[in-house]
């Protein structure tokens, strides 16, 4: 397996060409009435977009268990998202893992709330490494070890996490923002959603909440063929599971002293200038 690249980024090779991500990039019009999760791959986006879908219909679950998620809230970078360019009607939810420079730039004059999901990178690596050593689409780290190298040159789909990270901080102040993590979710997820209701102006009773908590669980979602990638047949591009473990902290079953080391290193080097208490690990 290969990368696919286009505009110096490593993308997944999911079968279709540099020249659909590079037009859905350039020319997917963001209108004020989208909501966009945007995230660095294995940062919980899945979970955030259950929240979402849940949130949307008041915690009823008919729609996250009738329609697959990629439909729910599609991809901007993907052949489905460049068939939605040429669509007038398409979903308002839309998800991506573009870096800040390659996103369309109309969302910059849109008013369309961005929820930007980060989570610790060690956390990111761990989860990254099991999903492409399985999967089916992309080069296979053969260890942690070679893994971890590739990670911290950014040479894995969709690039540097430093650089995505960097890229997309520099939205934080905009009032149609919302930075959220993964930690914040696991560590309270009825007071996230609560703000994440609040950032969209969403009201819901405490029935209501609490059926989106207990629906966007791990074991539930787990369990939800619509969200699991079940749906797809053995043969097709996700092959690895999308709820693997689910916790904060696994990389430290995976790191060695020396691995942690290193990254802390290259993590203070690659984040200098950034107010600590800006990200809730470390
Ligand atoms: P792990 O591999 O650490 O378990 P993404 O959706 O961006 O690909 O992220 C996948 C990661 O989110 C995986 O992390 C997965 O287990 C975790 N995840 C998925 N659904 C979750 C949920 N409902 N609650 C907590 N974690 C979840």
């Amino acid at each position: 397996y290969e990368f696919l690249w286009c505009e110096g980024l490593p993308f997944p090779d999911s079968g279709f060409s540099s020249e659909v991500i590079k037009e859905a990039c350039t020319k997917f019009v963001i209108k004020d009435e989208d909501t966009v999760t945007v995230s660095y791959p294995k940062s919980g986006t899945h979970w955030l977009i259950e929240i979402l879908c849940l949130i949307h219909s008041k915690g009823d679950t008919k729609w996250i268990q009738s329609v697959p998620i990629w439909e729910r809230s599609p991809w901007i970078e993907t052949d489905r998202g460049y068939k939605l360019l040429k669509e007038n009607e398409r979903p308002n939810f839309l998800s991506s893992h573009l870096p800040f420079h390659l996103f369309p730039k109309s969302l910059f004059t849109s008013k369309a709330k961005v929820l930007y999901l980060m989570r610790n990178p060690k956390d990111v690596l761990a989860s990254g490494y099991y999903f492409w050593a399985t999967s089916k689409f992309s080069i296979k780290p053969e260890s942690l070890e070679q893994y971890f190298k590739w990670f911290i040159q950014g040479n894995v789909p969709y690039g540097s996490w430093f650089e995505h990270i960097r890229g997309w901080m520099s939205m934080r102040h905009r009032e149609n923002v919302l930075l959220l993590s993964y930690e914040e979710l696991q560590k309270d997820p009825r007071s996230t959603i609560e703000k994440i209701c609040q950032f969209l102006g969403k009201k819901l009773n405490p029935e209501e909440l609490d059926s989106v908590l207990k629906n966007s669980s791990f074991h539930v979602m787990k369990q939800n063929k619509m969200s699991n990638y079940e749906m797809l047949p053995e043969s097709s591009m996700i092959h690895s599971p999308i709820a693997r473990k689910g916790i904060c902290g696994d990389w430290k079953n995976h790191f060695t002293v020396a691995q942690d080391e290193a990254f802390h290193k290259v993590y203070q080097e690659k984040m200098a200038g950034f107010p600590k208490d800006l990200f809730p690990w470390e």
